[in-house]
């Protein structure tokens, strides 16, 4: 069901500073900052050659992940995000054989103005999982 790797995000408590690691000391190809008030984030993506890294850093009072920078002060992994065909038939598929949608299971748009859906952490061994679709 899933597809490629779309990208691996990492909560981080500083933007400017985590960007410039990945511009300066990695040599990577960083994107301007983008914010997503409907999920709580500003994203700045690393574009590598077969993958992204996305770099996460909370906007406005009530960011989902506040409470993970909290836990981990320096920043982690927060996410992965692999890539669905469909994500309706892929959510129902999920529920169907247990897995947790997170939020009201209508999926939203995303970084990338596509269709996305947040799995249980608990469902996925310990990971939290986006689905996107292209
Ligand atoms: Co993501």
């Amino acid at each position: 069901m899933i597809g490629r790797l779309n990208h691996i995000a990492i909560a981080v408590p500083d933007l400017i500073s985590a960007a410039n690691i990945y511009t300066q000391i990695l040599e990577a190809k960083v994107s301007a900052p983008k914010k997503l008030p409907l999920h709580g984030v500003t994203t700045v993506f690393v574009e590598l050659s077969n993958t992204k890294i996305e770099l996460l850093h909370p906007l406005g009072k009530n960011s989902p992940i506040q409470s993970f920078l909290e836990k981990n002060p320096s920043g982690g992994v927060h996410h992965l995000c692999f890539e669905v065909k469909n994500i309706l038939g892929a959510r129902d598929h999920l529920i169907a054989n247990g897995a947790r949608v997170l939020g009201d299971g209508i999926p939203k748009p995303g970084a990338h103005d596509k269709p996305v859906l947040f799995l249980h952490p608990k469902d996925f061994i310990g990971t939290l999982i986006e689905l996107e679709q292209l």
